[in-house]
């Protein structure tokens, strides 16, 4: 066979596994491919990735997707670096100096291991991209400090502790082949050292007793950033960032250490879930085979991957052209599937792309409910000295399929509040116009405790004796809520709207008003809910947990559109189906920031009317922001066509988690019984969340009986603080983008008069991607528009948030988000000095 053709023309990385075996002396191959143990974690590494599916998506129009990413401050040319690993010189003569130049090649980084076949020096001396130093600690810890010093007076950029091995694990295979090094290959950074097998080195000279201090001991001797190798934990995963490390790289050694631990695939995403937030890098290797695994494994939450075996099998075939050409072959598989899945960057590869083949669940006796024990219970059972389960049936986790689950768990919307909170903690740096919160600075903690105390003594003053008052907090209360009667005066003085106290339901925030009236007013596929669009992704989320079909009404440039409206209920009727309800914010709209005029909002209850539908009315930022209001469409409703979803989350606070309906229409039965839509929200509710929490109701009773029901009162210091937020916002803009700067790059914005939100027009695609690229480059986070729009669109705005940021934040993120936005347009302004790119 002719090698060199062989390893010129293979396709795929098992194909240079297959030519580097038939070149290599055998227990070199061994040592190479080999595990610990009967080798079961080095095949569920492999298996992993065989399980795990990626879902294709149609006309999404990628052509060239971006796999470059950017860790620890550097950009690679795609999410994979070279594993560290030992003496590569036993793959080729030229050992690490040709993979480091194929890494260069590529753009990506080599992590040179300990026990590299060369010096740090010549391999400084050939790479091209990013050198990181993969560290054992030694007994004699100022080996290990030479060692990095070394490392680091070469130009490394940073240390990988590997944490899994205190010694080698038990290779059976190099154990049978009494696998010694060949004479040549040594450790070039640690000649006379005196080590003479991989086995014997590492059991004499590895500290066998670290612990989590070592990391301070690291820190202690390098100002490099610091990763952890070898986490297969969550709780690992949190002491690693505890420790102080600045990334984690999911591991088990390929398979070389405790053999019968789990795949690395399988533990990524509690890892993932444990570090969230923490702005901490998470690399994951072990059985990397394709460009697909990679991508499952960005959707599984990892920043990048090792790819290890593979690299030493191209090296043997074909040095560094042969690392180059397996390089090549998984960028140019991770193009392909990315491109096939719809995936136009990396930090666009998200949990929606992978689907999981799993096993079966297990085929014992399984309890009466049907579901096979818990690993926990048998645990339990065992410790409390019932007699413990033999070994083979102790019952394998359930996994659960996610196609199995409702199809809303996979819907977007429902990740796009995480992944916002998610963004926001990932750079913590960044100013974020993001979040549509108060602004903290009028929260005290003590304002809790006087609100309750005040609502407990208005109990007291209402002849309530002191067990009724220990009861209205410590007890379960009435489904529709114990504070109605201040809703209802509350509303009465400052919104005129006039509705009996039992015509209202207090809720779990509005969230909770909306899932209720959409589970009670839409009876059936038929029906449909409108909502106007740009729309609240709370409603979009409610709508598709209940499975509700909904119709969009697109808001013009200037706003809302009676006759738009009217043509979608009438071809909605057109189709056979019966449309229900309308969802709007007629006031300061989130996202759009649009106000519906006093004309339209009668001309919309006269449609109502007409058409006999519901509004569902959602106004939570009237009472918080400057200026005269327009009437409340519940206010102007005179036939009972509107039903009001109230929140005190923005005028008291968001933590109490209180919101409320007023749903005062008519119900009838089959028998002629009439009640109030109240009623029927409460029996749902009752089945939901019970009542809503008793504390919490306290708390904002208390609030509302501080300023006598005048909600609008106990606000005006905060209305005029978001009214000088929204103004100084719209001033930085105009002054970031002049007329005529404006108009060349194609940027416009509207103009609110309240509320906590402004839309803006960008000329670039304004993706999660580009949020990213914003977020890490400029320090400024905003909310892409495409979230708002249920049936797609808005790809080129943005919304701005301006409740959460004080005056000097917005006026420095305007002028980097104006930054960030000639950047994208390509229009260049020279950096001042000490500028953020
Ligand atoms: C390794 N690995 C390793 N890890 C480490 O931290 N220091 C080291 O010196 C080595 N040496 C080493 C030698 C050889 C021959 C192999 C195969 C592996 C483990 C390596 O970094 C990585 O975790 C795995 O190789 C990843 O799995 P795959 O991609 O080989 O399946």
């Amino acid at each position: 066979m002719n090698l060199g053709a062989a390893a010129a023309t293979a396709l795929t990385l098992d194909e240079y596994a297959r030519i580097a075996r038939e070149c290599m002396d055998a227990a070199v191959w061994d040592f190479i491919a080999g595990g610990a143990g009967e080798e079961r974690t080095l095949a569920a590494n492999l298996e992993a990735f065989d399980r795990i599916r990626l879902r294709p998506r149609a006309l999404t129009g990628v052509v060239q997707p971006g796999t470059s990413t950017r860790i620890l401050g550097r950009t690679w040319t795609a999410p994979v670096a070279i594993a560290p690993m030992a003496y590569h010189t036993l793959a080729h003569p030229e050992g690490e100096l040709a993979t480091a130049r194929a890494a260069g090649a590529a753009g990506v980084p080599f992590v040179a291991s300990t026990f590299a076949g060369r010096t740090f020096e010549e391999i400084a001396a050939v790479a091209g991209s990013p050198l990181w130093l993969q560290v054992y600690c030694f007994r004699d810890r100022s080996t290990t400090q030479w060692l990095i010093e070394s490392a680091e007076r070469a130009g490394f950029e940073a240390l990988v502790l590997t944490v899994d091995a205190p010694h080698l694990g038990r290779r059976l295979r190099d154990v049978r082949n009494d696998f010694r090094l060949p004479p040549g290959i040594e450790p070039a950074n640690l000649v006379g050292a005196g080590f003479s097998s991989p086995d014997g080195h590492a059991l004499a000279e590895f500290d066998p007793v670290l612990d989590w201090s070592v990391v301070d001991w690291l820190r202690s001797v390098s100002s490099l950033p610091i990763l952890l190798k070898g986490i297969l934990t969550a709780s690992d995963a949190r002491r690693a960032l505890d420790a102080g490390a600045d990334g984690i790289v999911v591991s088990n050694h390929g398979g070389r250490q405790l053999d019968g631990a789990p795949a690395t695939l399988e533990v990524l995403p509690e890892i993932i879930a444990a570090v969230a937030g923490n702005n901490c890098p998470v690399l994951l290797d072990g059985g990397i085979r394709r460009g697909g695994d990679v991508l499952a494994s960005l959707a599984l939450g990892a920043d990048a991957v090792f790819l290890g075996r593979p690299v030493l099998h191209g090296l043997t075939a074909g040095g560094c052209e042969g690392v180059a050409r397996v390089l090549g072959i998984i960028f140019d598989e991770l193009t392909d599937a990315m491109t096939l899945t719809g995936t136009r960057s990396v930090a666009d590869a998200g949990p929606g792309l992978v689907q999981t083949q799993v096993r079966p669940l297990p085929t014992l006796p399984l309890p009466t409910s049907g579901m096979a024990p818990a690993v926990a219970d048998v645990a339990i059972s065992s410790e409390l000295g019932a007699t413990p389960c033999p070994a083979q049936a102790v019952p394998a986790v359930p996994v659960l399929r996610k196609e199995d689950l409702h199809a809303s768990v996979s819907d977007p919307v429902l990740d796009t509040m995480n992944f916002l909170n998610e963004i926001t903690f990932r750079y913590p740096e960044a100013i974020s116009f993001a979040p549509g919160r108060p602004y903290d600075g009028f929260f005290e903690t003590g304002q809790v405790f006087t609100h309750i105390r005040r609502y407990l003594d208005h109990l007291a003053e209402n002849g309530n004796s002191p067990g009724q008052i220990r009861d209205a907090l410590f007890q379960y209360g009435p489904a529709a809520g114990r504070i109605r009667e201040l809703i209802a005066s509350s509303l009465r003085q400052d919104e005129d709207i006039d509705v009996p106290p039992e015509s209202i339901v207090v809720t779990v925030g509005c969230q909770e008003a909306m899932f209720l009236a959409l589970r009670a007013l839409i009876s059936g596929p038929a029906d449909v809910l409108l909502v106007s669009s740009p729309c609240y992704v709370g409603i979009t989320g409610a709508a598709r947990l209940l499975d509700i079909g909904l119709t969009a009404v697109g808001e013009r440039q200037d706003g809302f559109r009676c006759a738009d409206l009217e043509a979608a209920i009438r071809a909605e009727r057109a189709r056979g189906r019966r449309p229900r309800a309308f969802y709007v914010v007629p006031d300061h709209s989130n996202p759009s920031g649009a106000t519906i005029p006093l004309e339209t909002r009668r001309a919309l209850l006269g449609l109502a009317a007409r058409e006999d539908i519901l509004v569902l009315e959602d106004s939570p930022y009237r009472l918080v922001s400057p200026g005269p209001r327009l009437p409340a469409l519940k206010a102007l409703d005179r036939e009972r066509r509107v039903v009001h979803l109230g929140s005190f989350s923005k005028t008291v606070f968001p933590g109490a988690r209180v919101g409320f309906a007023v749903a005062d229409q008519l119900v009838v039965d089959s028998a002629g019984r009439t009640g109030l839509l109240a009623d029927e929200l409460a029996k749902i509710k009752s089945m939901l969340t019970v009542n809503t929490s008793p504390l919490s109701q306290a708390a904002v009773a208390g609030a509302l009986l501080a300023c006598g029901g005048r909600i609008s009162e106990l606000n005006t210091e905060t209305a005029a603080y978001y009214g000088n937020a929204m103004r100084s916002t719209l001033r930085q803009l105009d002054q970031c983008f002049p007329a005529g700067h404006r108009a060349a790059l194609g940027v416009r914005w509207n103009e609110p008069g309240g509320g906590f939100f402004l839309t803006m027009r960008v000329p670039f695609r304004a993706d999660n991607a580009a949020l990213a690229r914003s977020a890490q480059d400029f320090g400024v986070m905003w909310t892409p528009m495409s979230y708002f729009y249920p049936h797609g669109g808005g790809d080129d705005s943005i919304r701005l948030s301006v409740s959460y940021l004080t005056q000097a934040d917005i006026t420095e993120g305007i002028t980097r988000l104006a930054r960030f936005i000639e950047a994208e347009a390509g229009f260049h302004r020279p950096l001042e000095e000490g500028e953020l790119k």
